[in-house]
């Protein structure tokens, strides 16, 4: 396993997720423990781009329910098509946010929260079993490069997170 995460020098965030996504996935394919490998996800994007907040809800009899995360405390439980995450886990697909104030229904579990990604990632049957959340202190953070490096690492580290 490797102990240390190694970063590019440039702050391009297509470089960066080129550059932690096989780590990432390095990192968690030797632990099958889907809690400990969302705790070194967490952490290891937290560590390489600085988010503010950054964790995971799974789904649990029907419901999102909190799971290993970075940052301060947050909400446990997320219906089905409320918030950011629960309209993810309906749709089936990234949102990106950015404006929290501008999305309806959002869930503000910090008020420093201001813009927000959201990557659902699926089991063997096509459904969603889990989100990663992600949220930025600074209005409009996410991109494209984040949706593509985001999705890119949810189909190959998935299977391990559940
Ligand atoms: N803002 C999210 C709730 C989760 S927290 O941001 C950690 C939402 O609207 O679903």
């Amino acid at each position: 396993m490797a102990e240390t995460l190694i970063l590019p020098e440039s702050k391009e965030k297509k470089e960066v997720y080129e550059t932690i996504i096989p780590q990432i996935e390095a990192l968690i394919s030797g632990e099958t423990d889907y809690v400990a490998n969302m705790a070194n996800v967490a952490a290891a994007l937290r560590e390489a781009f600085g988010f503010f907040w950054v964790g995971f809800y799974s789904v649990k009899n029907g419901e999102l329910v909190l799971g290993p995360f970075q940052g301060p405390i947050a909400c446990t439980r997320i219906r089905k098509g409320k918030g950011v995450c629960g309209t993810s886990w309906d749709k089936a697909e990234t949102i990106v946010v950015e404006d929290v104030d501008a999305f309806p229904g959002h869930i503000a579990c910090s008020s420093a929260s201001r813009s927000e990604i959201v990557v659902p990632g699926f089991n063997q049957q096509g459904e969603v079993a889990f989100i990663l959340d992600i949220d930025s202190d600074e209005l409009g953070s996410f991109d494209e490069a984040d949706k593509e490096g985001l999705e890119k690492l949810m189909r190959r580290v998935e299977k391990l997170l559940q």
